[in-house]
């Protein structure tokens, strides 16, 4: 079939199992379980990201880097799940569109790696790929790659949709509910002045809703998806359905899926995959794409030009994002494909702490966005949101933001406990909102210089 023609492309950075028999058993296994999302769903975000790529809404999409078979806690999840729609209330305000907010949960287990081997005095070993592979602990038998764990991704995937699925009905998610834990946060922030106007500001345009009984272009603010990196084959082809009323297949493990930037060569078996599935997919673009290459992976991966389709997440780092995103966005804008624009502003800003851990700096984290932002001003194009990641508890793994966590309260104070990313580090909960209000302060300075009504 089809969806199995990915076998005959070279695919980079999968694991090396050491029993194959054993990964088609498992992939027999995972071609009868039941899917984790369904074609409509799917369907659903591919209209969310039409409008996005219209200029009509933003998309808020973010988690954990890695998430972990461990980590999953129905409170972990709804901490995550909250502090991103804290971030979407401000950004919705301040750009008056809605936000379509996208997890990077219930099945971002899997890692692409630089390096195939991690040595530590002296001992090398495979390195951890992430749960869905083998183990994050420094021994040999850990770091064995073990297609069990496919089953175990699976299921981990699935208990943390249902927690996501709880926390949507329930009505915890309501516009006025999320307004209120902002209000929480503004009052423990030292940035307190500077965020007050926009707290307001959203007051305001919550009494205007709730005298009208208007929410903003009828959004439902409880909506909510989830995505991961589609990286790993023998996991995503079985999970692939075909909908017989349709014809077309969608991977159900997620609603959408991207390709990261290590698997997006042309003549990959990712993006041979990823051509033969429905759903709305992304694509991350690094500082070496050119903009021959976006016009490539447009003809491959979105030859119908469906609006939806096809999501470009650049992360390009904050040095290099104003010299390399106006080419890509003129020729991709000239070409007249409909793709949306989102911003990873993590992945290009990795730097190493003194203390060797992998760390990033809240403000090259903002000064990329805001780059972002302004790119796309001056070509009179949509900048349609931001990719992070994030978790919201009270890490310590990038510097800065609002309390102002600095290099040495990274490796001296804090460092043991509260660096718990298995992989990049996230921003913590209140440097994921210092984040959005920072945003929403440009954003809406921008929206009032345009005439808008906001405010
Ligand atoms: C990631 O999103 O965690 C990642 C590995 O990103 P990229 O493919 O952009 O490097
Ligand atoms: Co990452």
């Amino acid at each position: 079939m089809d969806r199995h023609n990915w076998r005959g492309f070279p695919a980079s950075q999968q694991p090396d199992y050491p029993d194959p028999d054993a990964v088609r058993r498992v992939a027999q296994q995972l071609g009868s379980v039941p899917p984790l999302v369904f074609d409509d769903e799917c369907e659903r975000l591919k209209r969310r990201m039409a409008a996005v790529s219209r200029g009509e809404a933003l998309v808020l999409q973010g988690g954990d880097c890695a998430e972990t078979f461990d980590g999953v806690s129905a409170e972990s999840v709804h901490r995550k799940m909250s502090t991103l729609m804290q971030m979407a209330a401000v950004l919705t305000y301040a750009a008056s569109l809605p936000v379509v907010k996208i997890g990077r949960l219930a099945g971002q287990y899997a890692k692409p790696r630089s390096k195939p081997t991690e040595t530590r005095d002296g001992v090398t070993l495979p390195t951890y790929r992430g749960d869905a592979v083998n183990g994050f602990g420094f021994d040999a038998e850990s770091r064995v790659p073990d297609p069990e764990r496919l089953l175990r991704m699976y299921q981990a995937s699935s208990n943390t949709l249902n927690a996501v699925r709880a926390f949507t009905s329930r009505g915890h998610a309501s516009l006025r509910q999320v307004h209120a834990w902002n209000r929480d946060f503004i009052a423990g922030s030292p940035s307190k002045a500077q965020y007050g106007g926009i707290a307001a500001g959203i007051e305001r345009a919550l009494h205007f809703m709730r005298a009208t009984g208007a929410s903003p272009q009828d959004f439902d603010d409880s909506e909510f998806f989830v995505s991961h990196e589609g990286l790993l084959l023998d996991y995503e082809s079985p999970l692939t359905r075909q909908d017989p009323r349709t014809g077309r297949s969608y991977a159900t493990s997620g609603h959408m899926l991207w390709i990261g930037e290590r698997t997006r060569q042309l003549d990959g078996a990712h993006v041979e995959y990823f051509s033969r599935i429905s759903n709305p997919i992304g694509v991350k673009l690094g500082p070496s794409t050119t903009p021959d290459d976006a016009l490539r992976l447009i003809d491959r991966l979105d030859p119908e030009r469906e609006p939806g389709r096809l999501t470009f997440v650049v992360r390009l780092g904050v040095d290099k994002v104003g010299e390399v995103l106006p080419g890509l966005v003129e020729k991709v804008t000239a070409s007249g494909a409909p793709v949306a624009w989102v911003c990873d502003p993590m992945h290009g800003n990795t730097v190493e702490a003194p203390s060797g851990h992998k760390t990033r700096r809240f403000d090259d984290i903002l000064g990329e966005v805001r780059g972002f932002f302004e790119v796309h001003r001056s070509l009179g194009t949509h900048a349609g949101g931001i990719h992070v990641e994030l978790t919201g508890d009270d890490v310590t793994e990038c510097v800065g933001g609002g309390h102002d966590l600095g290099l040495p309260d990274l490796f001296e104070r804090y460092l043991f406990e509260r660096y718990e990313s298995t992989c990049d580090p996230r921003l913590n909960r209140s440097q994921s909102l210092d984040l959005a209000f920072l945003i929403a302060d440009f954003l809406h300075e921008e929206h009032m210089a345009l005439g808008g009504l906001a405010g």
